[in-house]
C-alpha cells in the first residue's frame, strides 16, 4: 500500500471554528477521518497531520523524501511567504516522489497577499476552492497516477 503524508499547517487545527463562512463547519477531526477513510478506499495508506509550527513542516517534509512517499500538503499561511517550507518541497519532486499543495478556499479569490505561493512552483500539482474535497481530489491523482 503506497503511504502518503497529509500535513496541514497552521490555523488548521481550528477549522470549524475559525472563519466557518470560508472553510466550513467541519472540524479537523472530521478532517483527518474523511482523509482516513478516502486513503483506504482509494488503496493508499493517507496519514493526517497538523502543526502550527514552521520547522515540523519542514521536518515532516524531509521525512517525505528520507522514506520516499508522496505528500499532500496544505502549507495555509505559509504558502505565502516561506522559502523554508519551499526549499523542503522542492526536494520531495527531486526524490522523485510527488507533492500536491491543496487549500479548502481559492486564495486567487482572496486579499492580494493570498495570490502568491512559494510552494506552487515546486509542486507537481495544486488543488484549491473544493473545501475538504480538495484533499480527497489530491489523493485521487495520487491514487490514479501512481
Ligand atoms: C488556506 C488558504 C491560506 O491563504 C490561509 O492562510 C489558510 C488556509 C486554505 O486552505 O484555503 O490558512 O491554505
Amino acid at each position: 500500500m503506497n503511504r502518503v503524508l497529509v500535513l496541514s499547517g497552521p490555523n488548521l487545527g481550528r477549522l470549524g471554528v475559525r472563519e466557518p463562512e470560508i472553510y466550513g463547519h467541519d472540524t479537523y477531526d472530521d478532517l483527518v477521518a474523511a482523509v482516513t477513510a478516502w486513503g483506504t478506499d482509494l488503496g493508499l495508506g493517507a496519514e493526517a497531520r497538523q502543526t502550527d509550527d514552521e520547522a515540523t513542516l519542514v521536518a515532516w517534509l524531509h521525512e517525505a523524501v528520507d522514506q520516499g512517499v508522496d505528500v499532500v500538503l496544505n502549507p495555509a499561511a505559509f504558502t505565502h511567504y516561506s522559502y523554508a517550507l519551499r526549499d523542503a518541497a522542492a526536494q520531495i519532486v527531486d526524490a522523485g516522489r510527488r507533492l500536491i499543495e491543496v487549500h479548502l478556499s481559492n486564495p486567487h479569490t482572496r486579499e492580494a497577499f493570498r495570490h502568491r505561493s512559494t510552494i506552487s512552483g515546486v509542486a507537481t500539482g495544486v488543488i484549491a476552492g473544493f473545501g475538504m474535497d480538495s484533499y480527497r481530489l489530491a489523493l485521487v491523482a495520487l491514487a490514479t497516477a501512481a
